[in-house]
């Protein structure tokens, strides 16, 4: 397994739309196990999305699990993932391993439920809220090149300087 390098803003390769995976093969599994890696690498990331190590495919992973009071579901691999329902919004605080250097505040849907595919190619559902919910539409926005930068609704106000460098998902 390999720790892949991630891009960071304003690498013009995060703005753009990724490919659906339709290839649920051993080198699909490989390239999972290094994202796995890759996010365990970053500061307290609860995320990563594929085109943050520059391959433009629509695969994320998300793990809550680290985080205290976040309930969820462990570590997630979701590819392929769509939302089919959405209820609620909430304001919260959002970094990114491609953003190192800022936070900002967001607003996301509350609750979700999402269908997606998992690297095996089965087909699963979930429902989730909070900061699970969060993170998975902070790393489905990276598949359509979105940063949280793009959500935010005022940079003067919702946009803060990092001090603990490093955090994010
Ligand atoms: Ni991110």
């Amino acid at each position: 397994m390999t720790v892949l390098e991630v891009l960071t803003y304003p690498d013009a390769r995060l703005k753009r739309v990724a490919d659906p995976v339709e290839r649920f093969d051993a080198a699909l599994r490989g390239f999972v196990a290094d994202l796995v890696r890759t996010m365990a690498a970053g500061p307290a990331a609860v995320g990563i999305a594929a085109p943050q190590v520059g391959r433009l495919q629509r695969l994320v992973i998300v793990d809550v699990s680290t985080r205290p009071r976040a309930a969820g579901h462990g570590r997630l691999v979701l590819i392929n993932p769509e939302i089919t329902a959405w209820e609620g919004h909430a304001v919260g605080r959002e970094g990114c391993l491609s953003v190192p250097d800022y936070t900002g505040n967001v607003i996301r849907a509350e609750c979700i439920r999402l269908s997606a595919r998992d690297e095996h190619g089965g087909s699963v559902d979930y429902e989730m809220e909070g900061f699970e919910a969060r993170v998975v539409q902070h790393e489905m926005d990276h598949l359509d090149g979105l940063l949280f930068l793009d959500r935010l609704v005022s940079r003067r106000s919702d946009l803060f300087a990092r001090r603990d460098r490093g955090k994010g998902s």
